[in-house]
């Protein structure tokens, strides 16, 4: 089988904005209690964050964390978070169902985020809360001193503002799952008005504006619509939020979701330039895809844990060979709308639907996800190439005219090199890709990164045993600007060129 692409230095997107290999961390499971914070760790720091977790976290180069939330941030108190820990409450976390005890709040987060270094992009509670606790947060991070809350946080050891610069007006508010939900109207009004005293606190921060929860909810896109009309002026970006699941083991469908993806940007793109043409606004709409992954295997076991437990296992999928397969195809996608999405968070970064697992009190280990996530956060950095590619198709379940190639390309200008990232899809047969490299003269291949696995999709990574990790011993030859590369079945590949 073969397929063949034309990668050129002058067909540019965009540069790609590095936040679009951001993640999340949500207080939710183990993910902050038993994953990046454990003091009874041997491994924990003075503050009592994990030192092995920091290390992979930064194997990764993850630009930007969202936090706290999430479902959860939708009835959180930030004020329980700050201040002396003993005095700190412990809450009923009601999304979650679970304990809150408050050990981590905002200044540790931050402090955290400053030792993976990564930014933190911050969400405001919309749903049981509102205007005034959000001004009163942005006030308390990012103004330096001489108010209430500003000194409050001086007052809490943090003499310097954080100055988080990206903020969330709320999470998922068109979810009926969701404490304060919200209809699109109500929602609008009340995310323009928190904009509004926002900003007036802080004139340099940058806004999202909740979009829908997923494609199949009922309000999608009339949400995006509706809620822009009211924030359109007042936000730089919109949310998307997106899971894949194979819970009916048909892997040929499975690997084609990313073409769901594909759709759900192209839909919000042609919404908010709807509504950009309605204002006769000259403003273009950013898309901050800030919740994706492949999420189903936990669902069964998340069913059996008690309520009000601390920090229980929740949603610890474990990933097999075609999640990080799918999740590479995932990363392509947005590599191929640089122009419009500026930023993504892999849900989430630890033990929660995560790349990175930890045992308590013991080792932490990377999941096969981690790879396709680490490849693009490090290789994918540059301007994004719009390539021309042609591939053998095949027609699924739910998706016809699936290309068995599915690959895009990164220039580095800075460094003068070029990475192909490509998934062959095909479960049986290798892919012999040919591409037209001809504008990149004197290049040479540097590597060919690949993740395989025999044909075994269902293979998994444990502490004990990494069955799922790349090789560096891919096919491919350079002659005259023509580069000719073997995509074994079901493979995850990165060539790189300079
Ligand atoms: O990432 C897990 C959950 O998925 C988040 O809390 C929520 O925003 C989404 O539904």
């Amino acid at each position: 089988l073969r397929a063949k692409m034309v990668i050129d230095k002058d067909f540019q997107i965009a540069r790609v904005d590095n936040r679009i290999y951001g993640s999340f961390i949500e207080h939710l499971g183990r993910a902050v209690y038993g994953g990046i914070y454990e003091p009874e760790h041997p491994l924990a720091n003075e503050q009592g964050f994990r030192k092995d977790v920091i290390e992979l976290v930064k194997e990764l180069q993850v630009p930007i964390i969202r936090y706290p939330g999430g479902n959860m941030v939708s009835a959180y108190n930030w004020e329980d978070g700050v201040g002396p820990k003993s005095e700190r409450p412990k809450r009923l976390e009601l999304a979650w169902r679970t304990i809150e005890d408050n050990q981590v709040g905002t200044n540790e987060f931050m402090d955290w985020g400053k030792a993976v270094g990564a930014d933190v992009m911050m969400a405001v509670n919309l749903g049981t809360r509102g205007i005034d606790a959000a001004r009163n947060l942005v006030e308390y991070c990012n103004h330096p001193s001489g108010s209430y809350y500003s000194d409050l946080r001086r007052k809490h050891g943090y003499e310097q503002p954080h100055r988080i610069k990206t903020w969330c007006l709320g999470n998922e508010m068109d979810g009926p799952w969701q404490v304060g939900h919200k209809t699109a109207e109500e929602y609008g009004r009340l995310a323009v008005e928190t904009a509004k005293a926002m900003r007036l606190v802080d004139s340099s921060i940058e806004l999202v504006s909740c979009g829908s929860s997923n494609t199949m909810m009922p309000t999608f896109p009339e949400w995006e619509a509706t809620t822009l009309t009211h924030t359109y002026d007042a936000v730089d970006f919109v949310s998307l939020h997106q899971y894949h699941g194979n819970a009916e083991n048909d892997s040929p469908n499975f690997l084609a979701k990313s073409m769901e993806t594909d759709h759900f940007i192209r839909t919000i793109i042609s919404t908010c330039d709807y509504i950009k043409a309605k204002k006769r606004s000259k403003k273009t709409m950013f898309l901050s895809f800030d919740e994706w992954n492949v999420w189903y295997h936990s669902n069964e076991s998340d069913t059996k844990i008690d309520p009000w437990s601390v920090a229980p296992p929740q949603l610890e999928d474990v990933y097999n060979f075609e999640d990080a397969l799918l999740v590479g195809s995932m990363l392509i996608t947005f590599l191929k709308y640089a122009d419009r999405v500026k930023m993504a968070c892999l849900a989430q970064l630890v033990n929660v639907i995560a790349p990175i697992m930890t045992e308590n009190n013991g080792r932490s280990w990377k999941q096969t996800i981690f790879y396709p996530y680490m490849h693009t956060s490090v290789f994918g950095r540059g301007i994004a190439l719009q390539t021309v590619n042609s591939s053998p198709k095949y027609d699924s379940k739910d998706y016809t005219d699936v290309p068995y190639l599915d690959s895009t390309a990164v220039f580095n200008d800075e460094e003068e090199s070029v990475t192909v990232f490509a998934v062959n899809r095909h479960l049986e047969e290798s892919l012999i890709l040919n591409a037209d490299v001809r504008s990149f003269e004197g290049y040479r291949i540097v590597e060919h990164i690949v993740l395989e696995n025999d044909g075994d999709l269902k293979a998994v990574n444990t502490a004990d045993h990494e069955a799922v990790k790349p090789h560096h011993q891919g096919q491919s030859k350079l002659d005259e600007g023509m580069l000719e590369v073997v995509l074994p079945k079901a493979s995850w590949n990165v060539i790189r060129l300079a």
